[in-house]
């Protein structure tokens, strides 16, 4: 029974908060239009999309988990710059091209009548410090890595490197303007980053053959941590890499904070001694088709040619290995983005991954944009799609 007074308190704070909800956002449970995130798949109608943006982009400082994802053959170069501008460190009509590109991509978005937002970048080459390390930053330039969107929901993830623990300051003024319209916000557990994440005297074997998991990789199972760009969205599947910034436990955390959504997440292992971020090995453009990096086999493949999905071996990059691509391998030519199940954007030169679009029925929308390859990501890194037009759906039984 309530006295007077509670009843009067009560009152007053259900008031409150109904007038809060209602000034907050127009949040109507079911109904898509509650929220202005929105995006179950790779290949629903894209509707909105966040770019990064290379202002103040750093060349990343080699501590031990950058050195498990990066080629050996880079270290040199990553070490003799780690903490200057890009600007400063590449060659100056290389770095104009990739402005132009940047500025280009978002002309060819906006043609295509997708809404371009952009994170805000801080001063990466400053050194930050917590109680258990210090470290400068990288970027705001690859949101997909940071951002995991599922349908209505903005999951912030852990991320792993201890140079990008800050990297979430840069899409606070956005994140806030979705959740105020009505999105989902989820944080996942800040990580602790402690030494004990990481194996000590870690080296990896970059001729292994063996199928990457928990014993070949630089990570401990310590805490969860997780980046986004581990994981490809196939509306009620989602597929994760087990990665050298994905743990299980970080596979796991999303897995069951997922499933009350009724969405299934599969741990996928791959032959790849330096696994980081899904989108170079593989990629799923419509229901069906399942495009492979022949470098880099799967494991648990069976999972879609059993559900009746053709698996499609990617060809061989054109734009070759010598081209400077500072922190990645060549396999940008797979990450890619989809307008629709029909349309794709891929970097203009890669002509090979287009005939095979083309083989599949899908038209290649072409984009120059290898020079932005060099800082370390593709179409599909350099973005977040926020907004397709879509529901959730069962594609795999
Ligand atoms: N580790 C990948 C490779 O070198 C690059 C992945 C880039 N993806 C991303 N979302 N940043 O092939």
């Amino acid at each position: 029974m309530f006295t007077k007074l509670a009843r009067s308190l009560h009152d007053h704070f259900s008031a409150n908060s109904l007038q809060l909800t209602k000034r907050l956002c127009s949040y109507t449970p079911g109904n898509k239009n509650h929220s202005p995130v929105w995006a179950w798949n790779e290949w629903d109608p894209l509707e909105e999309i966040v770019l990064g943006t290379p202002e103040m982009a750093c060349c990343p400082e080699v501590l031990p988990e950058a050195k498990a994802c990066i080629s050996e053959n880079k270290f040199d170069f990553l070490i003799k710059h780690k903490g200057k501008y890009w600007k400063s460190v590449i060659e100056p009509e290389h770095y104009k091209l990739m402005l132009d590109e940047h500025a280009n991509f978002i002309r060819i978005l906006q043609g295509e009548g997708v809404k371009v937002v952009h994170p805000e970048p801080i001063d990466f080459a400053k050194t930050f410090k917590t109680p258990n390390f210090s470290a400068h930053g990288v970027d705001c330039a690859m949101p997909r890595d940071f951002l995991l969107i599922v349908g209505d929901e903005m999951i912030e993830s852990t991320m792993t490197w201890r140079s990008r623990y800050f990297e979430f300051m840069c899409y606070k003024t956005l994140i806030k303007d979705y959740w105020r319209r009505g999105a989902k916000w989820t944080a996942a557990p800040k990580p602790m980053c402690r030494e004990s994440l990481f194996k000590e005297n870690y080296c990896a074997d970059e001729d292994s053959s063996a199928f990457f998991d928990e014993k070949t990789s630089i990570l401990t199972e310590e805490e969860p941590v997780f980046d986004a760009a581990d994981f490809i969205r196939c509306g009620r599947d989602i597929f994760a890499h087990v990665s050298q910034v994905s743990n299980n436990s970080g596979i796991e955390w999303v897995r069951r904070h997922l499933a009350p959504k009724g969405i299934r997440v599969h741990a996928l292992n791959f032959v790849d001694p330096k696994p980081m971020h899904i989108d170079t090995t593989l990629f799923t453009p419509r229901p069906g088709v399942a495009i492979t990096c022949p470098e880099r086999p799967c494991l648990q493949i069976g999972l879609f040619k059993k559900a009746g999905w053709d698996v499609v071996v990617a060809p061989y990059p054109d734009i070759p290995k010598n081209f400077p691509y500072y922190i990645s391998s060549q396999w940008l030519s797979l990450n890619v983005v989809m307008l629709d199940e029909k349309r794709v954007l891929v970097e203009k030169d890669e002509i090979g991954i287009q005939k095979l679009f083309e083989k599949i029925g899908i038209t290649s929308v072409k984009v120059p944009f290898k020079h932005c390859f060099s800082i370390g990501g593709g179409i599909h890194c350099w973005t977040s799609d926020v907004r397709r037009r879509g529901d959730l759906q069962n594609y795999f039984d």
